[in-house]
Order: C-alpha cells, then sequence, then structure tokens
C-alpha cells in the first residue's frame, strides 16, 4: 500500500510571522493524524523557523527548490547541504512555475534530483504539461519526455525515496482541475512509462501526486482515483482551515 502524501507549496508567500502562525495552527489541528504524510513548503528565509517549530510534530519541512552544487562561487543559490541543515527534509524540484519563468529544464532537473538525493532529502519532482501541449494532443509525449529526462540514470532504488506530483500547469492557481478522470489517466500513463524504464514493482510503490486547484470541495473525487496518492497544494495550503480539511480527508 503507498502511503499517501499532502504537501503544501506556500510558493512566495508568508514572511516569518504568517508562517509561524500558520504552522502553530497546523500542529495542533494535525496533531492527531497518523494515515498521510504531511508536510509545508515555505520559502527558503523561514525554513529554519519552520522546522524549529515543528521538531516533534508530524508535519515535515520542505523547500521549494535547490541548486546542484554543495558551495562555491553561485551567488543566489541554496544548495542541499543547506536545506538539510534547517531541518528539512523534502525539496520540491522542476515546479512548472520555475521552468516556466527560471528557464528550469528537464536536465536541470535531473541534476537537481540527484543532488537532493546524495544528501538524503526527498525529492518531489514536478511534471505536467501546458495547456497547449494538451489541446494538441501532446500530454503523453510531454510526460514522457519529462519522465525519461529527469530521471535519467537513476536506478529503482534511488526512485523509491522520491515523489512525483503531476501537475497540469493549466489548472494551477486557475480554479479549473483536472477532472478525476483525466487525472487518473495520465497517474495511470506515468506508473507504464515508470513500469518501462525502471520496473513493475517501483512503478507500484512509487507515489504520485496531484497538483492543481486541489480543494476540500474536490479532494475527494480526485483521491479516490486508483493512481493518485495524494496532493501538491498550492493556495489552499496558505490558510489553515482549507489545508487541515485536505489532509483530514485520510482520515476520516
Ligand atoms: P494551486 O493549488 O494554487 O492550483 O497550485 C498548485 C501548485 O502549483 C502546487 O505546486
Amino acid at each position: 500500500m503507498r502511503r499517501p502524501i499532502i504537501a503544501g507549496n506556500w510558493k512566495l508567500n508568508n514572511n516569518a510571522k504568517q508562517a509561524l502562525e500558520l504552522v502553530t495552527l497546523l500542529k495542533r489541528e494535525l496533531s492527531d493524524v497518523s494515515k498521510v504524510d504531511i508536510v509545508v513548503c515555505p520559502v527558503f528565509t523561514v525554513l529554519m523557523e519552520v522546522s524549529d517549530c515543528l521538531i516533534e510534530s508530524n508535519i515535515d519541512v520542505g523547500a521549494q527548490d535547490l541548486y546542484w552544487e554543495d558551495s562555491g562561487a553561485f551567488t543566489g543559490e541554496v544548495s542541499a547541504p543547506l536545506i538539510k541543515d534547517t531541518g528539512a527534509k523534502y525539496v520540491i524540484i522542476g515546479h512548472s512555475e520555475r521552468r516556466q519563468f527560471f528557464g528550469e529544464t528537464n536536465e536541470t532537473v535531473n541534476k537537481k534530483i540527484k543532488a537532493a538525493l546524495k544528501h538524503g532529502l526527498i525529492p518531489i519532482v514536478c511534471i505536467g504539461e501546458i495547456l497547449a501541449e494538451r489541446e494538441a494532443g501532446e500530454t503523453f509525449n510531454v510526460i514522457k519526455a519529462q519522465c525519461q529526462g529527469s530521471f535519467a540514470g537513476l536506478s529503482s532504488e534511488q526512485m523509491l525515496k522520491l515523489v512525483i506530483a503531476y501537475e497540469p500547469v493549466w489548472a494551477i492557481g486557475t480554479g479549473k482541475t483536472a477532472t478525476p478522470e483525466q487525472a487518473q489517466e495520465v497517474h495511470k500513463y506515468i506508473r507504464e512509462l515508470l513500469a518501462n524504464m525502471f520496473d513493475g514493482e517501483t512503478s507500484q510503490e512509487l507515489r504520485i501526486q496531484y497538483g492543481g486547484s486541489v480543494k476540500p470541495d474536490n479532494i475527494k473525487d480526485l483521491m479516490a482515483q486508483e493512481d493518485i496518492d495524494g496532493a501538491l497544494v498550492g493556495g489552499a495550503s496558505l490558510k489553515s482551515d482549507s489545508f487541515v480539511k485536505l489532509v483530514k480527508y485520510y482520515e476520516q
């Protein structure tokens, strides 16, 4: 059985005060949750404070990106060892906003995954098509290229240490969620692809989250799909009441 995982990607939101207020509430409201892994991903500047606040809680912390070199003359970058040093356990890699606005490619995603794994961070690797690709019937080809590029050179053992997030770009921040059937179709395809690239066992054990306008009123139908193992949540992770409702879906 794959254990579900709900992660909140806060993106460029929440200063220290707001972040601590939010996680203090989450910590209290979610303390009895046991059936789902919970992660919050704040901005770099508050990673350590948030991690400290969540020590000995059932909520883990993740960064939103990393650079693949450990240290050196790379002004402005943050490396895996530094993220690890804050107490964070996860790192989002290859989010579509990074691909769109900051030149992230499948090759850089691949380097970042290897750096994260080398230092014991769990990568949450984002893949997904843009609207024009979906409308052109290219969704599966895009997903295939992203998986082949991003996971090149990784072993089955390494694959089992990461999480994939399928986020159709047209569903991010738009309120336009993929239908449960649309999401399931791609999740199933990703599993088939992984079975070919690695092996059947790896593809069955690996967790694949869905992301894109996940809200308390649509989580049930999405998570009921066979190949969907949780959610990567943007907007609805910024308020404690909606994030708590999303996590508690799994506790019913
Ligand atoms: P929204 O939930 O705001 O659509 O964002 C999804 C996302 O990009 C999570 O990484």
